[in-house]
C-alpha cells in the first residue's frame, strides 16, 4: 500500500509517500521525503518561534506537497470541476489556515488523488499550532480524496523509522529506546510494536535543547547540536588543554530521568568567569564545544546501557535529531559491544534521524495494520501526547 505521510510539528515542513510491503517483516520503499527546512527563519531568534513556525508549514505545505506526489510520478491532472461541492468543507477544516486554503483550492483543482492509499500524519506530541496545520491539511485531503487517516505519535515515528533498515531474523523485543531530539529525551522500554512504557524522561530540557542553549550562549547559530559535534571534532587529544569541566546531571541516581538545564548553567557560570579574550578564542570553544557533547553522551549512554541491563534489552533503539551526534552513535555502539555483546543495536541513517515525514509513513503504516485509522472529523493535535 502507498502511504502520504506529513509532519510538521515544530519547525520542518516535511512530507513524504512511501509503499509499504506486507509480509512478516514488512519492506518499504522511499518513494519521495520532501523536507522544507525553517532554520535560516528561527535562526535570526536562536530558537523556534510556534506562531512564526506555523506562519511557515502554511506557506510551505502544499509546494511540498506538490513535490512529493511529484517526484512519485503519480500526479494527475484534474480534468473536471464536479469537486468543488465539497470545498464548503474543506474551507470549514482550515477556517484557522487561510494561507494554506487558498493554496490548497488551487492544488486540489489542479491535481486528482493518485494511487495513494491512506493518509499518515504526527498529531503530536509537539507544537500546538504547527501540528494543527498538518493535522488540517490531512484531514482536508482525507475528505476530499476520501482516503483513510492514522494519526501517529511522533516519538513512535523516531522509533519506528528503524524498521526500514531492519534485519529480517533479528530478536527485537523487549528494546530500550533512546529518543533524543529538541523536545524530547526519553528512554522507553518497548515490548513490541505499539506497547510502549516511559522508563525515564529528562527533569527539564531536552538533550537537544541543551545543545542549542549552550550553542546560543557561546554565540554559535542555531542549531547548535550540528555546530557544537562539528567543533568537536577539531579537539586534539594531545593539545595542552584549559581544562574546562562540566557535571554530568544525575548520572549517578538511581532512575532513568535526564535533566539538563544544570549543565547549561554551568556553561553560562564558565563562560561568564572566562575572560573575554580566552572566551572568544577559538581554543575555548572548540574544548567547551567538545565536553558539553561528552557530557550530554557520557548521561545519555550510562542510562541507556543500565536500562538495559535491567530489562534484558533484545535491541537498543536510538532516534530522534540528536542521533544524528556521530559521538553519540560510536561511543553508544562501543559500550554495547563491551558491556552487551548480545544486544542488538539500531540507529536511522543520518538523515532520517532529524524530523521528516518518512518515519510518520513507518509508523502510520504500523497503526494502519493495527486498525488505527480514523474518521478525519474525529483527528485532532495534541501538544504532550505521550507514547503508551
Ligand atoms: O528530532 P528533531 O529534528 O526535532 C525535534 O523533534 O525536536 O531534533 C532536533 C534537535 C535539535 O535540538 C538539534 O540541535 C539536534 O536535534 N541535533 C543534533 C545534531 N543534529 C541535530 N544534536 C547533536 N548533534 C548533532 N549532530
Ligand atoms: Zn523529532
Amino acid at each position: 500500500m502507498k502511504i502520504l505521510a506529513i509532519e510538521t510539528s515544530c519547525d520542518d515542513t516535511c512530507v513524504a509517500v512511501i509503499e509499504a510491503k506486507k509480509g512478516k517483516s514488512p519492506r518499504f520503499n522511499i518513494l519521495s521525503n520532501i523536507i522544507s527546512s525553517q532554520i535560516e527563519i528561527h535562526k535570526q531568534y536562536g530558537g523556534v518561534y510556534p506562531s512564526m513556525a506555523k506562519r511557515e508549514h502554511q506557506r510551505n505545505l502544499v509546494p511540498v506537497l506538490k513535490k512529493a506526489i511529484k517526484a512519485t510520478n503519480k500526479e494527475k491532472k484534474a480534468t473536471t470541476n464536479e469537486e468543488t461541492k465539497k470545498n464548503k468543507t474543506i474551507e470549514k477544516i482550515l477556517e484557522r489556515e487561510e494561507v494554506l486554503l487558498k493554496e490548497l483550492k488551487i492544488f486540489l483543482k489542479k491535481y486528482q488523488k493518485t494511487d495513494i492509499d491512506a493518509i499518515a500524519v504526527t498529531n503530536g506530541p509537539g507544537l500546538d499550532p504547527c501540528l494543527w496545520v498538518g493535522v488540517n491539511l490531512a484531514k482536508a485531503l482525507s475528505y476530499f480524496w476520501d482516503i483513510p487517516i492514522v494519526p501517529v505519535n511522533h516519538i513512535e515515528a523516531h522509533i519506528l523509522v528503524n524498521w526500514l533498515l531492519l534485519e529480517k531474523n533479528i530478536k527485537k523485543f523487549p528494546a530500550i529506546c533512546l529518543v533524543v531530539s529538541g523536545g524530547h529525551t526519553q528512554l522507553i522500554l518497548m515490548e513490541e510494536i505499539g506497547k510502549y512504557k516511559i522508563l525515564g524522561e529528562t527533569r527539564d530540557d531536552a538533550a537537544g535543547e541543551c545543545f542549542d542553549k549552550t550553542a546560543k550562549i557561546l554565540g554559535l547559530d542555531y542549531p547548535g547540536g550540528p555546530i557544537i559535534s562539528a567543533m568537536a571534532i577539531k579537539s586534539r587529544e594531545k593539545q595542552r588543554k584549559i581544562g574546562i569541566k562540566l557535571p554530568r546531571p544525575m548520572l549517578n541516581q538511581k532512575n532513568y530521568d535526564f535533566s539538563f538545564s544544570g549543565l547549561k548553567t554551568a556553561v553560562l557560570y564558565s563562560f561568564k568567569s572566562t575572560s573575554k579574550s580566552t572566551r572568544t578564542s577559538k581554543k575555548y570553544i572548540i574544548e567547551m564545544c567538545s565536553e558539553i557533547q561528552q557530557a550530554i553522551i557520557d548521561v545519555l549512554v550510562a542510562k541507556t546501557i543500565r536500562a538495559s541491563k535491567e530489562y534484558n534489552a533484545k535491541t537498543i533503539i536510538l532516534g530522534g535529531g540528536v542521533a544524528s551526534n556521530k559521538e553519540l552513535r560510536k561511543q553508544l555502539g562501543k559500550a554495547i559491544k563491551q558491556q552487551l555483546p548480545k544486544t542488538n543495536y539500531l540507529k536511522p541513517t543520518i538523515k532520517l534521524c532529524s524530523d521528516n515525514a518518512v518515519m510518520v509513513g513507518v509508523a502510520g503504516y504500523f497503526r494502519f495494520l493495527k486498525g488505527k485509522t480514523k474518521i478525519w472529523k474525529r483527528i485532532e493535535a495534541k501538544p504532550n501526547l505521550r507514547i503508551k
